[in-house]
């Protein structure tokens, strides 16, 4: 299975704008792309942080086939909106979680984020891509891409523009 991170930043690295949760800072064009790049994924991790932002769009669009992993360590919390095969919360390891969705047949997992996903994740090796979307906006405060003390090099594959002032990297994992 191939792991593909999908992250959108500003200039700075912010993957949030100040206090805000939610990724409403992106522009239109990477809106239309990732809502266009999801459909080619069959599964996705996201952290609960990320899910509770994102909740509303998460349980419109959880019959479309996609199985979606919420990272939590009270999966019991979330008991109600627990959709087998569809939305399901997990307190596993992220490694245990991608295991199982490999055995589950599962091809590509998008994974979602926040920061304590791609920081996990990158930290790990677990990641074969990252896919960033660069926005022409600086922050100066927010939640990081990554944090901690990590030291991960990663190599570019392709640069392509979204829009006219919005690009899209997409890097691999050297092991990948
Ligand atoms: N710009 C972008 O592309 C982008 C992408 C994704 C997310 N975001 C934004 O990033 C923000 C969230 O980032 P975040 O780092 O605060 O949160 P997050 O990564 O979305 O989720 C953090 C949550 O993951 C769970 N978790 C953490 N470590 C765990 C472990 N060892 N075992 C089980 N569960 C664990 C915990 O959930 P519990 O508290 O339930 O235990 C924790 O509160 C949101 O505002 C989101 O909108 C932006």
């Amino acid at each position: 299975m191939k792991t593909i991170g999908i992250v959108a930043t500003s200039l700075d690295g912010y993957i949030t704008k100040h206090d805000s949760e939610g990724a409403t800072f992106t522009s239109e064009a990477d809106q239309k792309y990732f809502r266009e790049v999801l459909k080619t994924f069959d599964c996705s991790v996201v952290g609960a942080t990320t899910f509770e932002a994102s909740k509303d769009a998460i349980l419109k669009w959880s019959y479309d086939g996609r199985l979606r992993v919420i990272w939590t360590r009270n999966p019991e919390k979330y008991a109600q909106y627990q959709q087998e095969s569809s939305l399901e919360f997990s307190s596993n390891s992220l490694k245990s979680i991608l295991e199982n969705l490999q055995q589950r047949d599962k091809r590509h997992c998008a994974i979602l984020g926040g920061t304590s996903v791609y920081t996990e994740c990158l930290q790990q090796g677990l990641m074969d891509e990252l896919w960033l979307t660069l926005e022409p906006l600086v922050f100066g405060s927010g939640k990081k891409l990554a944090e901690g003390i990590l030291d991960v090099g990663l190599e570019l594959v392709s640069l392509e523009h979204l829009s006219k002032d919005t690009i899209l990297l997409k890097y691999k994992h050297p092991a990948s």
